[in-house]
């Protein structure tokens, strides 16, 4: 037989081993409680969408259904999508599944990977996570606050403090088209070789987007570029720093970036970013915004709505070495010549609520031993030949290298002990 290639995961698509898997389940409770405080509601959603519903909400001419989406076709030839954000898949689902109708405020949590076909980097993969949340039927300034004081909160929780706040207003239907149009005409006075080809291709496509362009060429052309605040409409002007004064009589410090335009179309008014700059290039570990009138856009009823989702994997990177891993199991039972008592008793301490494990196997002590050093266990029972013949167990304080003998009987109140 030839040789066998072994099989390999798909590029951009990583496996999460410990300590990150546990740190991607400690995010999700920790949101999962911090959300619930303030009224989110769980949803569990699909992976794979119809194709058409990403057009219809992120936008034809984004970067994400242009050049990101997997799409492809399923038996009978209908275009699927394995989703690229939750927002969209979000909406379908409240109004496929009446909650906007029954409900005049609909405050919604999901979390779980998402797939965009993007150049893999550090903090940028292919397949990645979110922590998503919508809030759906308020548009008041206050739901703005609201929502981003509950992602600091949960920040904050998570240990991280040092992120910037980015914030900025994208004006409404009303409003934005005038500005469009003069930074449009703005954007063609410029020498187009000296624009980048994104750039070039987007004065056409999505003229904002050429704002928030990284090239230090189209920078520079840029510093001259007109900005959203001399065009928003009263409303829309009323709306950003009624906002702007709730965080702030909260203490959350923002800063005003009118350069932030978010990379999705959906969005109107408050757009906001939670940058770092301690994880490299993609920087951005949070991103949402308003989005009023795509619930409509998507057949559902004209509310209006506003939500974020943080990237998992760049919070990973941020609480990378800040020890927040699983506990140390509190036993491990090395037993060479008795594995069947050794399951039995491991039993009894799990039922009496420690954690630990019994080896399975005939090895010698010695390689028992070195399993429960592995494993970290905070006590290692030993049952040799003389503890067999005496019914007892002798129990090594792993970290103090002591140890001393107890009959088994006793090991229900000294596995209570551990536990108080
Ligand atoms: P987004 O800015 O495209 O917004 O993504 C949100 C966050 O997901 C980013 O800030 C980043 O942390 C993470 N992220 C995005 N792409 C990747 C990638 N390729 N690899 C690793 N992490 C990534 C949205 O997705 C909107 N749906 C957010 C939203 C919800 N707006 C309103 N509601």
């Amino acid at each position: 037989m030839g040789s066998l290639t072994s099989p390999r995961a798909v590029k951009g698509f990583a496996d999460l081993f410990e300590p990150q898997s546990a740190l991607f389940t400690s995010m999700e409770n920790t949101a999962r409680r911090v959300f619930g405080m303030y009224g989110y509601k769980e949803l569990r959603l699909p992976l794979l969408e119809y194709a058409d519903l990403f057009a219809r909400a992120i936008g034809e001419e984004t970067d994400v259904v242009q050049k990101e989406m997997f799409t492809f076709p399923d038996r009978k030839g209908r275009l699927l999508s394995l989703r690229p954000e939750a927002t969209a898949g979000i909406l379908r689902a409240c109004a496929e599944g009446g909650l906007f109708r029954r409900e005049s405020l609909s405050k919604v949590f999901s979390c779980g990977p998402m797939f965009r076909y993007e150049r893999p980097q550090k903090g940028r993969s292919r397949q990645f996570h979110q922590l998503d949340c919508e809030c759906v039927g308020a548009g008041e300034p206050q739901a703005d606050a609201e929502i981003i004081l509950m992602l600091l909160h949960f920040l904050r929780e998570m240990g991280i403090r040092d992120l910037v706040l980015d914030l900025n207003t994208l004006g409404c239907r009303a409003c934005r088209p005038a500005y469009t149009r003069a930074l449009t005409a703005f954007l063609r006075t410029l020498p187009p070789d000296h624009l980048c080809e994104n750039c070039r291709r987007r004065i056409q496509t999505n003229p904002l987007r050429v704002l928030d362009c990284k090239e230090p060429s189209c920078r520079s052309l840029l510093r001259d570029a007109p900005l959203i605040a001399e065009y928003i409409c009263p409303d829309c002007a009323g709306h950003f720093s009624d906002v702007r004064a709730l965080l702030e009589d909260q203490g959350a410090a923002c800063n005003l970036n009118p350069r932030l335009v978010r990379g999705l179309d959906y969005y109107c008014r408050t757009a906001f970013e939670l940058v770092s700059s301690a994880i490299g290039a993609q920087g951005a570990v949070a991103g949402g915004g308003r989005y009023d009138g795509l619930v409509a856009q998507l057949g559902g009823p004209d509310l209006p709505g506003i939500g974020f989702a943080c990237g998992m994997e760049r919070l990973a990177l941020l609480l990378a070495g800040s020890g927040q891993e699983q506990g140390r199991p509190d036993f491990f039972i090395a037993a060479p010549k008795a594995a069947g008592t050794a399951l039995s008793l491991a039993q009894t301490l799990r039922e009496a609520g420690l954690s630990g494990e019994a080896a399975f196997s005939d090895g010698s002590l010695k390689s028992q031993m070195r399993q429960a050093s592995r494993n970290r266990a905070r006590f290692c029972l030993i049952i040799g030949e003389e503890e067999l013949a005496r019914g007892t167990v002798m129990i090594r304080d792993m970290d103090k290298a002591t140890q001393q003998p107890l009959p088994r009987t006793d090991l229900p109140s000294w596995a209570a002990e551990r536990r108080a």
